[in-house]
């Protein structure tokens, strides 16, 4: 089996890659990214985790060649623009990257005769949904630039399956847990940095928005069932990726985090504006189709291997939400110090 992987540089592609190695020792890895982030690691001394693969290419989505295709079994593809923040200032790459090319590359695979293609989406597609937990037959509605690059993929790529090519959008939930390019732009992840280095839990909104999480590890493991174990269901189908039992409200998940580090005081904000990213969602059709594949980690665990992750690599940056593991920070500094350009291309 040889499975590419777009966008294996960030932060889920390491532990995509260690996930394969588990469940699928003899599979021949490649991965294509055009390494934003690829300095951002937590290891000391640095490995890169791109050791792992058979094959690394560099390069942009954007100027994909569908030679890197032959002998190509899976496609996975992470490649993206990869919150809303980063969307919100740079729209028009977002489209392109997360979007265009993803339609693009699934044609070039069809074509090359790649049997599976898995695109990572995301439950950020339902927008605010308080009300009642979604399924994948809920309508869905995009509030942002990010969101409705991930509901325009999905709906496109849908043409594009058959028999002979699979086609599986998980929609992730938000990704906590550790990694070799950890972000600190994910809200457990922000949770469990500001109480190890602050004391302190300074919750942004007022506490009562509903987020679902998945550990990253399982993210990893979702990712190689659908590229290798989805065998039956239609050609083309979506799931909602993550566990019923992990959708939170962020000031649950704040104490929960106190609670398991100690000596931590959460502060709510009570003057926040209503945060329109809150959600509760469904995830009893993944695990009806992914058994031992879904989500089976505890809360507990995946905040405590995030502590012990910061510990190891000594990190201590108080203002880290200003800090190179901040996603949006990090591109910003590239193109500020003109390495990208506007549009996010190498100089
Ligand atoms: N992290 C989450 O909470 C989460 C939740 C739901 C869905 N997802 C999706 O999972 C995928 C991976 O997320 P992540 O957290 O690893 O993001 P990340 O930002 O850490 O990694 C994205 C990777 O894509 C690469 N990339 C971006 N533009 C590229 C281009 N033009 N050409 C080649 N490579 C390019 C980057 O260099 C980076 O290595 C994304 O599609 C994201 O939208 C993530």
């Amino acid at each position: 089996m040889h499975i590419l992987i777009t966008g294996n540089m960030g932060y889920v592609g390491p532990v995509l890659v260690q996930q394969i190695r588990h469940h699928l020792p003899n599979t021949k890895i490649t991965g294509f990214d055009n390494g934003y982030f690829a300095p951002c690691l937590t290891n000391q001394p640095a490995v890169m985790p791109e050791t792992q693969l058979d094959h690394q290419i560099f390069g942009d989505v954007r100027q994909f060649e569908s030679e890197h295709l032959k002998d190509v079994d899976a496609v996975i593809y992470l490649a993206a623009i990869s919150n809303d923040p980063m969307g919100n200032l740079y729209e028009k790459a977002t489209d392109e990257i997360n979007h265009l090319c993803t339609l693009e590359i699934a044609r070039q695979a069809k074509q090359a005769g790649v049997k599976n293609f898995v695109f990572a989406s995301s439950c950020s597609v339902y927008g605010l949904a308080e009300d009642s937990s979604r399924t994948e037959n809920s309508k869905v509605n995009p509030l942002t630039p990010y969101a409705r690059s991930k509901v325009q993929s999905e709906r496109e790529l849908a043409a594009l399956a058959d028999s002979d090519f699979r086609i599986t959008c998980l929609r992730f939930a938000t990704a906590c847990g550790p990694s070799p390019r950890l972000r600190l732009d994910l809200v457990l992840n922000d949770f469990v940095t500001d109480a190890l280095v602050n004391g302190t839990i300074s919750i942004l909104s007022d506490g009562s928005p509903w987020r679902p999480l998945i550990d990253v590890r399982d993210m990893g493991t979702a990712l190689v069932w659908a590229s290798a174990f989805r065998n039956e269901g239609p050609n083309f189908d979506i799931f909602n990726a993550g566990s019923n039992e992990w959708n939170f409200q962020v000031k649950d998940l704040a104490h929960t985090v106190g609670s398991v580090l100690g000596n931590t005081t959460v502060s709510i904000n009570q003057d926040a504006a209503p945060d329109k990213r809150s959600y509760q969602v469904d995830f009893s059709k993944f695990a009806a189709a992914a058994g031992s594949f879904a989500p089976q980690r505890s809360l507990e665990d995946t905040i405590s291997a995030v502590r012990d992750l910061l510990l190891h690599c000594h990190f201590q940056e108080s203002d880290f939400r200003e800090s190179d593991w901040i996603r949006l920070c990090y591109l910003r500094q590239l193109v500020q110090t003109k390495h990208l350009d506007s549009e996010l291309k190498w100089i």
